[in-house]
C-alpha cells in the first residue's frame, strides 16, 4: 500500500481522536515486535505493520460523541461501534487496497476464537492468522491504556492483563497467540511500548512521533 496514503490516514486518526491514535501507535509497535520475534520475513512485517496502523480506520466514520464518550457505552452505541471493521474495509476497498493482510486485519480484528466476536462471527482457524494474533495485542492495550476510570496502571495493569489473556485462551483468544505474546512480554521485549504515549498527549508531540516512527520503520523495511 502506498506509504503516503497510510501516513495520511494515520494523521486523520490523530485529528479525529488522540486516544485512538495513541492506541494505534502502541499496537503498531507491539505488532512489529511480535512479528520480528516470530521471524516473519521483512515484506510481511512491512504489511502487517501497515495493517496494524490502519486497523481502526473505520473509526473515522464514527460520531465523536460515541468515540470519545468517557463512560460505558449503551447497547445502541455499541452496535454503532461494531460497524467500524466494515466501514474500515470499505475505505480500504475505495482506496483500491488489495493486500490481504491489511484487508484481513481491518475486517476481522474483533472476531473471537470461539466465534462470538463481531461483525462476522468467524470462528477459530477461519479467522485469518494476522487477525488472530492482533486480537490479543489489541485487547492487551485496551486493558493497560490510561483511562479516567482505571485505577491500576503500568506494570501492575500489565500483570492483570496477562492473567485476563490466559483466562481467555481458547474462548476469546487463539491460545498460540496468547502464549507468544506472554512469552515476549515476560522477556521484557515490550516494556518500552507499555508506556508509549500512555498518558496526556498533545497533537504536536504526536505529529513528531509519527514522523520518527514512520522513518524508523521505513529505514528498516523500506516499504512503509
Ligand atoms: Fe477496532
Amino acid at each position: 500500500m502506498d506509504p503516503g496514503v497510510v501516513q495520511n490516514l494515520v494523521q486523520q486518526i490523530e485529528r479525529k481522536d488522540l486516544s485512538t491514535a495513541a492506541h494505534t501507535w502502541r499496537v503498531v509497535l507491539y505488532t512489529r515486535a511480535m512479528a520480528e520475534s516470530l521471524s516473519i520475513d521483512h515484506e510481511q512485517i512491512a504489511l502487517i505493520t501497515q495493517a496494524a496502523a490502519l486497523h481502526d480506520i473505520g473509526k473515522l466514520d464514527l460520531p465523536d460523541h460515541i468515540l470519545q464518550k468517557p463512560g460505558k457505552l449503551t447497547d445502541e452505541e455499541f452496535e454503532i461501534i461494531k460497524y467500524h471493521p466494515v466501514s474500515g474495509s470499505a475505505r480500504m476497498i475505495d482506496l483500491d487496497v488489495t493486500e490481504e493482510p491489511i484487508l484481513d486485519l481491518v475486517r476481522y480484528h474483533h472476531e473471537r476464537w470461539d466465534g462470538v466476536g463481531y461483525p462476522f462471527q468467524l470462528k477459530a482457524e477461519d479467522i485469518p492468522i494476522g487477525a488472530r494474533l492482533f486480537a490479543v495485542i489489541d485487547s492487551f492495550d485496551a486493558m493497560t491504556s490510561v483511562r479516567p476510570y482505571r485505577e491500576v496502571l503500568g506494570d501492575k495493569a500489565a500483570e492483570l492483563a496477562l492473567i485476563e489473556l490466559q483466562a481467555g485462551m481458547g474462548s476469546q483468544y487463539w491460545p498460540d497467540a496468547v502464549e507468544a505474546f506472554t512469552e515476549l512480554f515476560k522477556s521484557g521485549g515490550l516494556d518500552h511500548i507499555l508506556h508509549y504515549f500512555n498518558d496526556e498527549v498533545t497533537l504536536p508531540a504526536f505529529e513528531h512521533a509519527r514522523h520518527v516512527q514512520f522513518d524508523a520503520i521505513r529505514n528498516r523495511y523500506s516499504k512503509l
